[in-house]
């Protein structure tokens, strides 16, 4: 069984969707690499590296589709919104194709990876559970940007992080305060810290209190309690625009107290709430600095631009969407250990098991023999339900 690892073609993309390092244990389970020529280079992966680890280099992407019968990418067709479409005709029948998909994104390109016959993965899609922990790319994703908002921010800053006590004085530690303590806002806790920073988050999932703690970050509490604020994936759930107005009212304080602001409050599928307003921006000091992680669904800040850093009222606010991609040695590192402990999954002996009775193999499939198959994405698109076949 042969997998195929084509260049990433997104616009600047730099990450590349499996390392030389997980060749070895891919070819343990019985599956070939073959990489289209180039495809690591940017990311810091050489085509001798893959070509040491055992791997063949194919310098046509025609040929490289023809070859696979698995196809894995970073941002596959969907996900990758700008050139995406143009791998669709080299896409046949019964191959498998495995990435970011960006399945609640639009239902066209959903359609049009079906139509093509191939049996599409989405990684956006895994299953939160122990045994699928070691899948899980996005996690892997928020946990380098959280550290990369924190790099940008403490660059941007006309200040520095750690306190420090010189014969010219004593400078006070920065204070960065984040909003959303998931992967993303949790790692960027961390590298705060490790900075010398002050940390404080909040998150409206009474359990993210532990977590930011036992990081050694302040959680600020506000009086106000979420209704479901999670879902049974550990997701958080939208909350009602009355809710957000109360948010917005008892953060300002915070926010205006703050040197650096990070959110990264979304939601799976919807439009991110809007928790810092342009008046809660205008009361932050000259230079603050805001990382908007939330940028590419709307922003949590009101005046974020989308992919673009802005200065207003004297602060920068950076809206990003890609920060994960500024660091693709690491990102495309931890996605290859990701997308290769998923086909150790997905292929046993050599055969690829599309047993739907599998949790991680029924959540992540979204399209199989021309429909889209996958009972969530039909849901939110408002499909109806597939009969089930016996
Ligand atoms: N395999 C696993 O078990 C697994 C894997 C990944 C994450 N998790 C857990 O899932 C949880 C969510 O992590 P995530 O990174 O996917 O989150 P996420 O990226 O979906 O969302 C970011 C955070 O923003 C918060 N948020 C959303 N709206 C908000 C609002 N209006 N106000 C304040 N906060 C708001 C959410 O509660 C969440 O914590 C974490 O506890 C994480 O540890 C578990």
């Amino acid at each position: 069984m042969i997998v195929g690892v084509p260049k990433e073609m997104y616009p600047k993309e730099r990450r590349v969707a499996l390392v030389p390092a997980v060749i070895p244990n891919l070819k343990k389970a019985g599956l070939e690499v073959v990489i289209e020529q180039g495809a690591g280079l940017a990311a810091g992966y050489p085509d001798t590296e893959y070509v040491d680890k055992g791997a063949r280099v194919i310098g046509s992407r025609a040929e490289l589709f023809q070859a696979a019968e698995i196809i894995v990418q970073f941002l596959a067709h969907g996900a990758n919104d700008k050139t995406g479409a143009a791998d669709l005709p080299l896409m046949r029948k019964g191959q498998i194709v495995l990435g970011f998909l960006r399945p609640l994104g639009s239902v066209k390109t959903l359609q049009e990876l079906a139509e093509r016959g191939v049996a599409a993965f989405s990684v956006e899609l895994m299953p939160r559970t122990t045994r699928a922990q070691s899948m899980d790319a996005l996690s892997s994703m928020a946990t380098i940007c959280g550290y990369k908002a924190v790099v940008l921010a403490a660059d941007t800053l006309p200040r520095m992080f750690p306190m420090l006590t010189t014969a010219a004085g004593t400078i006070a530690p920065a204070r960065v305060f984040i909003i959303g303590a998931g992967v993303a806002g949790l790692q960027a806790i961390a590298t705060a810290r490790r900075l010398g920073a002050v940390a404080s988050a909040y998150d409206m999932r009474p359990a993210a209190k532990e977590q930011v703690q036992s990081l050694g970050g302040r959680f600020v509490e506000l009086p106000i309690e979420a209704k479901d604020a999670q879902d049974a994936r550990g997701y958080g759930k939208a909350q009602d625009e009355t809710f957000y107005q109360r948010q917005r009212e008892l953060l300002g304080k915070t926010v205006a107290e703050s040197d650096v602001v990070i959110t990264a409050a979304v939601i799976p599928g919807k439009k991110s709430p809007v928790l810092v307003t342009k008046e809660m921006v205008e009361k932050m000091a000259p230079g603050s600095v805001i990382i908007d992680l939330a940028a590419e669904r709307g922003g949590n800040c009101e005046l974020t631009k989308p992919d673009e850093t802005v200065v207003e009222h004297n602060v920068t606010i950076i809206g990003e969407f890609n920060l994960a991609g500024t660091v693709p040695y690491h990102a495309s590192s931890l996605y290859a250990r990701n997308v290769s402990a998923f086909l150790q999954h997905l292929v046993k002996e050599g055969q690829v098991r599309m047993d739907t009775s599998d949790e991680i193999i029924r959540e992540t499939l979204v399209t199989q023999n021309g429909e889209v198959v996958n009972a969530r994405v039909r849901e939110f698109f408002g499909l109806p339900a597939l009969a089930v076949k016996v």
